[in-house]
């Protein structure tokens, strides 16, 4: 029988799962994060402490957990940029390894972008490596396509990264469904 997986948004006591499942997710998956996993392990405790307070309250970032059984196995962020436009993107998305293909991956999509949809977001963007095959199937499968915008990888600068965006249904779009 298939795990059950659910997602919460984190709990601002949740410092230090934050930083398991982030240093899980950098260790496994280096390939598909601007940051690496010597940064997440030289940051100390407090700055996990800190930002599982304001992810958990805030209105312009959020993190999201994917638990199986009731354990910790996934996360996203979701966040509104700071510029004019005030973007709307997810990122940092991991699903641990044992439980992939059961439609967390989605399940933290779909969550984090209901999350920054209900704070006004009309698109939701998500910057992706062009190595991460997988995860660009992955994103084009749950509706994303290319916005035709794309960058360098900070932590690799010979590699480049592509912007996604899906549009988020309009309440007359989601009747027709
Ligand atoms: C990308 C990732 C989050 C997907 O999580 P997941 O829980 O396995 O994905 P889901 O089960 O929700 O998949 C939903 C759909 O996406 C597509 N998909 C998922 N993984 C895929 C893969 N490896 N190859 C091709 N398509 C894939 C499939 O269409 C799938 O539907 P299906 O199972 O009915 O075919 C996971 O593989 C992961 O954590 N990878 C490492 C970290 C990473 O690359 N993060 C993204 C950074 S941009």
């Amino acid at each position: 029988m298939s795990p059950s997986l659910t997602v919460r948004r984190i709990a601002a006591d949740q410092g230090a799962v934050f930083r398991e499942l982030r240093t899980a997710s950098l260790r496994e998956a280096p390939y598909a994060f601007g940051a690496t996993l010597e940064d997440a392990l030289s940051a100390d405790a407090a700055s996990f402490d800190a930002a599982a307070v304001d992810r958990a309250v805030s209105l312009t970032v959020a993190t999201f957990i994917l638990y199986t059984e009731g354990h910790p196995a996934g996360l996203i962020e979701a966040h509104f940029d700071d510029s004019a436009a005030r973007r709307a993107f997810v990122c940092e998305l991991w699903v641990a390894p044992a439980v992939r293909h059961l439609r967390g991956g989605e399940l933290l999509v779909d969550t984090a972008g209901s999350w920054l949809a209900s704070e006004g977001a009309m698109e939701v963007y998500a910057w992706v490596a062009d190595a991460n095959r997988n995860a660009m199937r992955f994103y084009e499968a749950l509706g994303f396509g290319p916005t035709g915008e794309h960058r360098r990888v900070q932590r690799a600068p010979e590699q480049a990264e592509s912007l996604l965006v899906r549009h988020v249904p309009t309440t007359s779009q989601v009747f027709q469904q």
